[in-house]
């Protein structure tokens, strides 16, 4: 006898980090629907993503605000779970535009749980962040940490956040998965997939990497004052591939019964932005120019996870270290110096 397929709905399925989970979803044979209104993507890592895996996937531009694509989606696939990715997620960006975050985050997630829910279909992972953790008082953060959001993007997914627990709360037959992201970089193995900033990069890999390849003249070094051991900002920088494998234990861990779980997704480790420097410097082989500048508003000192409870709940552990993400980044930047070809 064989078993079905299991069908897995990627919202954002086209952009940096859900195109590297279609990868994976395809490569343990799921079949897979993205749903993407590429305002902060491109097609072409559809295309990229069927090359890699030699698989097919069906991919339907549209909003997932829009109910009614999201019913018929629903009533022409048996969808077995949704990995829920569609969002905005430039911080200063929120600030400057808060009801066009809540309104897309919010309405977005909203929209999603309703249609699910008439369509019976209860398995969701959501991508969450460590943002929801604000400023930490102490490291490593673990999912018990105080959470306090410093900016509209923070909040809203903060709010998803409570959103999604309010909703299990009051029907339990929900199976949710809150995944807590720090801070993903890296690209697919093969550079045909990778980070591709719509503006100037606001994340320091893609920055760094966008100097390495003479798109940007120099790095501004966020602080070099800070109480670290060389005095820059320490991050858990974790490989996107490493973050999507923890999606696929996600939907295995949620397989096992109706339950509503937090995840950290990190590797445990911090590293400064001089150490992300010397690291990319390494294995591109440029030199990167830089440039201390003044701390930049609401950035943290330190924040790594403490990532045991993803490590022993589900199973998943992070294997590749900052050497092996920088070149990663490096051989999709330097093979797509302007990102995907532009329509
Ligand atoms: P991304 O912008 O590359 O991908 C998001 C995708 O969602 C894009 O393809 C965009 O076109 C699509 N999208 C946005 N709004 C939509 C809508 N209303 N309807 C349909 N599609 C829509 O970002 P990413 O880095 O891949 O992030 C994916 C998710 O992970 C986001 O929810 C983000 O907030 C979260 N996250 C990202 C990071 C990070 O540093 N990259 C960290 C923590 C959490
Ligand atoms: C890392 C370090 C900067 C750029 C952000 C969001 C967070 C999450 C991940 C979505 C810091 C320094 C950076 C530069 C620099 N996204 N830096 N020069 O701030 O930890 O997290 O992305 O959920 O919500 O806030 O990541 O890559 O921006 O910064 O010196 O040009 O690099 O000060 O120490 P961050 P980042």
């Amino acid at each position: 006898m064989t078993t079905k397929a299991e069908t897995v709905l990627v919202t954002g399925g086209a952009g940096y980090i859900g195109s590297h989970m279609c990868v994976e979803l395809l490569q343990s044979d799921r079949q897979v629907i993205v749903l993407d209104n590429l305002c902060n993507s491109s097609a072409a890592s559809i295309d990229a993503i069927q090359r890699i895996t030699q698989k097919q996937l069906s991919f339907v531009e549209g909003d997932v605000r829009d109910s009614d694509l999201l019913a018929r989606l629903f009533a022409q696939n048996e969808i077995d779970a949704v990995l829920h990715f569609a969002g905005l997620k430039a911080v200063g960006e929120s600030v400057a535009q808060p009801i066009k975050y809540y309104d897309n985050n919010l309405n977005g997630t909203l929209r999603l749980v309703e249609v699910m829910s008439a369509a019976q279909c209860k398995t969701l992972v959501f991508s969450s962040s460590a943002t929801v953790y604000g400023i930490p008082d102490s490291v490593p953060i673990d999912e018990s940490t105080v959470t306090g959001a410093i900016n509209p993007y923070g909040r809203s997914k903060l709010m998803v956040e409570e959103l999604l627990t309010d909703l299990y709360e009051a029907d339990p037959s929900w199976r949710i998965s809150l995944l807590r992201y720090f801070n993903p970089v890296g690209a697919h193995a093969s550079g045909e997939i990778g980070e591709d900033p719509n503006d100037i990069p606001n994340n320091l890999l893609p920055y760094i990497s966008q100097v390495a390849v003479g798109r940007l003249e120099k790095l501004n070094v966020f602080g070099n004052d800070y109480d670290t051991p060389d005095g820059t900002g320490v991050r858990d920088y974790i490989h996107v591939v490493d973050l999507v494998k923890g999606h696929l234990k996600a939907l295995e861990y949620l397989a096992k019964g109706p339950k509503l779980a937090i995840h950290n997704l990190g590797t445990g480790n911090g590293y400064s932005v001089m150490e992300a420097i010397k690291a990319f410097e390494k294995c591109s082989g440029t030199t990167i120019p830089y440039e201390i500048a003044s701390r930049r508003l609401g950035d943290a000192a330190v924040s790594f996870a403490d990532p045991t409870k993803a490590n022993t709940e589900l199973g998943w552990q992070a294997q590749f270290d900052l050497d092996r993400m920088c070149e990663d980044v490096w051989r999709w930047q330097s093979t797509h110096p302007t990102g995907y070809p532009k329509a």
